[in-house]
């Protein structure tokens, strides 16, 4: 059986021209419901997490870096790591390219000691599950997600988790009614 690990630092390498070009220009370039769906997810990542200008952030398991861009965009000091340095590498080149502040460091963020304090984190999407590795992560028990988290030993960083994303758009869209 092939290791875990080693199959998401493979996966750039493994999905061929057409999936790595999606790497690239994620959110776009997709169906619309898909990029809709990635837009909102990250507008309610900017107002759940509150974040502003100057504030710094940590995203991990950032894949090609396009909420880390994005957040840098946005004018925080943003930092991205991810366990593929395929991914890193192509993350590296589109700020590059764009011009934005962010950087990108290979990591396993389970064994990753930041050294530093963040105003807050980010997983999205992207939460190993050593437990129950088949499962999709939106069938996990929010309480597992939520101990793979701590177990990041994230210094001072307030995660956010994508299933707990969900859970709060029903307040939000209720809050806007
Ligand atoms: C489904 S992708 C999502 C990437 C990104 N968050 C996004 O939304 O585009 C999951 C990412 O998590 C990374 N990943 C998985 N396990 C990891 C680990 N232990 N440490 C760091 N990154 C990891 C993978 O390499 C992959 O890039």
């Amino acid at each position: 059986m092939t290791d875990p690990k080693q199959a998401e630092i493979d996966y750039p390498a493994a999905i061929g021209e057409e999936g790595r070009a999606w790497l690239r220009n994620k959110p776009f370039h997709h169906d619309p419901r898909m990029t809709s769906r990635l837009l909102i997810d990250f507008g309610h990542i900017l107002q759940i997490l509150d974040l502003h200008a100057g504030m710094s952030l940590v995203e991990l398991g950032c894949g090609s870096g396009w909420m880390t861009r994005f957040v840098a965009r946005h004018g925080l000091d943003a930092h991205g790591y991810d366990i593929s340095p395929e991914m890193i590498e192509i993350a590296r080149e589109l700020a590059d390219q764009e011009g934005t502040q962010a950087t990108f460091e290979v990591a396993d963020m389970e064994n990753l000691d930041l050294g530093r304090r963040f105003d807050t984190a980010l997983l999205y999407d992207a939460l190993p599950l050593p437990q129950q590795p088949q499962a999709p992560l939106r069938q996990q028990p929010a309480r597992d997600r939520r101990a793979h988290c701590r177990a990041a030993r994230l210094p001072g960083a307030r995660p956010l988790l994508d299933a707990d994303l969900a859970a709060r758009y029903g307040a939000v869209a209720s809050e806007a009614a």
